[in-house]
């Protein structure tokens, strides 16, 4: 049994406009069903999802500096933030909880600017490529951080 069983999911610039973004490299569904399906995904294996998403970088910062109160441990999808937000890599580091990085798309396959991430030597892992089904990823390799620790 997971004790601590709280993850949040964060969604950085433009998550919001999935969707309408293109859908070959993303997906047809909207942020809202992706969080859904995400929830279902955590009560399969007894984590309690909440979710955050947010275009405006000091936002999102600050949602990290609040995180240690209301996680157990954080996935993220910065979005664009991932390949150079030195300011997200600091405050993820403050956060101090275990983290899995997630993108939709695979980023090591496309623009050699998105294959730099300044947050993954910070995560227990991360998953790209995989669409929705990545997040299921990084909720199991939480469950096993947390029942390990
Ligand atoms: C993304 C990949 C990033 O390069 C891009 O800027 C995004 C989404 C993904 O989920 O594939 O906004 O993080």
């Amino acid at each position: 049994m997971i004790l601590r069983n709280r993850i949040e999911v964060m969604h950085g610039v433009n998550l919001d406009q999935l969707g309408r973004r293109d859908p070959a490299i993303y997906g047809s569904m909207t942020l809202l069903d992706l969080q859904d399906q995400i929830a279902g995904y955590a009560h399969e294996l007894g984590l309690a999802t909440s979710f955050f998403q947010t275009n405006a970088e000091g936002e999102f910062v600050e949602h990290l500096h609040r995180l240690g109160e209301m996680a157990d441990g954080v996935i993220l999808n910065p979005g664009a933030w991932t390949h150079y937000s030195w300011a997200i890599r600091d405050a993820l580091e403050i956060a101090a909880v275990p983290a899995v990085e997630v993108h939709l798309s695979d980023v090591m396959a496309r623009e050699e600017w998105r294959r730099q991430s300044v947050v993954r030597d910070l995560c227990v892992a991360t998953v790209a490529g995989r669409g929705a089904e990545g997040y299921r990823d990084a909720l199991a390799r939480l469950a096993e951080e947390l029942r390990d620790a």
